[in-house]
């Protein structure tokens, strides 16, 4: 897969074989009277079904980066697209539809409602995604998916659990679960092996990467561990805001 402006139509719109592109990205935060600026404007562009690594110092602007291509921050400057749609072109709810069905999200602290059980958090986007009715009439289709799914991940004795109850390893494979559940077409990690031992981390990875390989979907990772980037078709890296790096290599077998 090509790198970058050779995937796209002549007018700028990415091709199909794009799944998220980033323009031109700039972000500042307000500092007191100032404004800070720590996005300077940054191009990537993912396509279908690549595994890329995000390195970079602490502070060099990755999870500003990743919020922004994830829909879930406005860059100050700049376009998003994100499966053929440029996301701020959209009304604020079409937007949130769109990165319900196409982005599953994994984060370093799991993020999962404390007071939901493994299984519970797993459909929560299922039921983001759908109007009540609609969703009462296929919740057994999801469960069945979710607890299949979970069984899968290791976690078929713990589906009532609470996130509480759970290690943080288990906690992550829930994560997975609730990222994959509609078959977004990408993933974006933002560490998700940060806050765990080596060993489970390592696990965690596996199965991410394994999921990611069979359904062949897109996988952002930020990581700052080199042995996780180099299993990575591509890596990309960071420093001050800028993308300083931009290398794909042929996957060991
Ligand atoms: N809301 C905000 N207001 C002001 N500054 C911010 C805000 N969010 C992030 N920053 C600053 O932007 C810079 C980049 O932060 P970011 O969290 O993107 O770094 P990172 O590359 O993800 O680092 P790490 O590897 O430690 O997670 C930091 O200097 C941070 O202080
Ligand atoms: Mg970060």
């Amino acid at each position: 897969m090509a790198n970058s402006s050779d995937t796209s139509n002549a007018n700028g719109t990415p091709g199909p074989d794009v799944i998220l592109s980033g323009l031109g990205i700039r972000r500042s935060f307000p500092v007191g009277e100032r404004s800070l600026e720590i996005l300077h404007g940054v191009d990537l562009e993912l396509g279908r079904g690549q595994r890329v690594s995000l390195m970079g110092a602490s502070g060099a602007g990755k999870t500003t980066l990743l919020n922004i291509l994830g829909l879930l921050d406005r860059p100050t400057e700049g376009e998003v697209w994100l499966d053929g749609q440029s996301a701020w072109a959209l009304t604020t709810q079409e937007r949130a539809r769109l990165r319900n069905a196409s982005i599953g999200f994994v984060f370093q602290f799991y993020h999962l409602l404390a007071e939901l059980n493994a299984l519970e958090n797993t459909l929560l986007p299922a039921m983001i995604a759908l109007p009540h009715v609609a969703y009462r009439n296929k919740r057994e289709e999801y469960e069945t998916k979710a607890v299949s799914m979970l069984k899968r991940f290791g976690l078929g004795d713990r589906l009532k659990h609470r996130p509480g109850q759970l290690s943080g390893g288990e906690q992550q494979r829930v994560a997975i679960a609730r990222a994959l559940l509609l078959d977004p077409p990408l993933i974006i990690a933002d560490e998700p092996t940060g806050n765990l031992d080596s060993s489970t981390g390592e696990r965690v990875l596996e199965l991410l990467f394994e999921e990611q390989e069979t359904r062949r979907t897109a996988l952002l990772l930020v990581t700052h561990d080199h042995r996780l980037a180099q299993r990575c078709e591509r890596m990309v890296h960071m420093e001050d805001g800028l993308i300083q790096a931009d290398s794909s290599h042929t996957m060991p077998t």
